[in-house]
């Protein structure tokens, strides 16, 4: 039987292109290992389209409905806004090819910080208090937004709503600076998210699967900082910034209300394939920071580190992602329009 052939997406025009481009190597080694037939396509950050390699790439044209140039399925590898925000995913429905990892909506809402805190909420799922202030409230009425915000206290994370990598997050622990922390968040969105500060260890989960999905061992960000740090873009890039420790050092139901609160926040938000989520644990208290449907997937990121420590090898996880792509694919091509 001849290979599938997937298409790994990799690059993309958010800030994030370059942890996407070793996500989306290790991911297409993994693949490769795995048995598959891998091209590799290189979103610019011009936003064009390339498959091969270096000067040899040529800029790939797309046509509504014909696929991606012969791939069986497409599997973005895209971190941040133009990559894991829906917009790619709604790119790839309309050339009507399966791709991993979840749909236009699901990405859509776990990229905005706020929608997605909205929906939770309304779900029951535990989580830090927070405000939301639009640019235009900001730059029309300052005093009115900082009164808002005084019921918060300090010190809060003042937040733009739709990035990742703790780009653009500043750590407010005095109310002078709350207005050079939303300054910053306006210049990446025209939406800022504030959240009173969480306390304890920062701890997280991986999820894998469509319609049953399961939970790994949650692991415990341990930062090189101590605990006056915050994961913020160094700790996460510098390599020696982080350690992972896994299991989570929290009492055994807690690591099992962990999973919990992982499998719950995955389906509420309608998410397929995988994801990881992100908790402030402190004590008995559980709460959830954020889902990632495309987290950093390289073969010792987070996401498979603790698939790995659960018991699934990256190239085995790689191979159930594609599956399960191709089943949902499968799933939702009988409905008619
Ligand atoms: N409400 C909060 N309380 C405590 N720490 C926070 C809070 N919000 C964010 N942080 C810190 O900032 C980091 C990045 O925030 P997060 O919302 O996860 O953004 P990103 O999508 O960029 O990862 C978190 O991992 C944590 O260290
Ligand atoms: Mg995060």
């Amino acid at each position: 039987m001849t290979p599938l052939r997937v298409a790994v997406l990799g690059g993309g025009r958010s800030s994030e292109h370059e942890v996407s481009l070793a996500s989306a190597a290790s991911v297409a080694g993994g693949l490769r290992e795995a048995g598959y037939d891998v091209r590799a396509i290189e979103i610019g950050r011009d936003g064009v389209w390339r498959e091969g390699d270096g000067a040899e790439a040529d800029a790939m044209s797309l046509a509504p409905g014909r696929g991606l140039d012969g791939a069986d399925i497409v599997f973005p590898v895209l971190h941040g806004p133009f990559g894991e925000d829906g917009t790619v995913q709604g790119l790839l429905e309309c050339l009507d090819i399966p791709y991993v990892g979840a749909g236009v909506l699901a990405s859509a809402l776990c990229m905005d910080k706020l929608l997605f805190k909205e929906l939770m909420a309304s779900a029951g799922i535990p989580q830090v208090e927070y405000r939301a202030v639009r640019e235009s409230w900001w730059r029309g009425d300052p005093a009115a937004v900082l009164s808002d915000l005084g019921g918060l206290g300090v010190p809060v994370f003042v937040k733009p709503a739709r990035l990742g990598s703790s780009v653009g997050i500043v750590r407010v622990v005095s109310v002078d600076d709350l207005t050079g922390a939303l300054d910053t968040a306006f210049q990446h969105d025209t939406q800022a998210i504030i959240e009173a500060e969480a306390t304890g260890l920062e701890v997280e989960c991986s999820v894998l699967g469509n319609g049953e999905p399961i939970a790994s061992q949650p692991g415990e960000i341990m930062l090189a900082a101590g605990e006056s740090g915050w994961y913020d873009y160094e700790a996460k890039y510098t390599p020696g910034g982080m350690k992972l420790i896994v299991p989570a050092r929290v009492p055994e139901h807690v690591r099992e209300r962990v999973r919990e609160l992982a499998v719950t926040t995955f389906r509420k938000a309608g998410c397929c394939g995988f994801a990881r989520v992100d908790f402030f644990v402190d004590g008995e208290r559980v709460l959830v920071n954020e889902l990632n449907t495309i987290p950093g997937f390289t073969q010792t990121s987070v996401f498979g580190s603790l698939f790995e420590a659960s018991g699934i090898p990256y190239p085995e996880l790689l191979d159930r992602l594609v599956r399960l792509g191709i089943e949902r694919y499968e799933e939702e091509r009988h409905h008619r329009h």
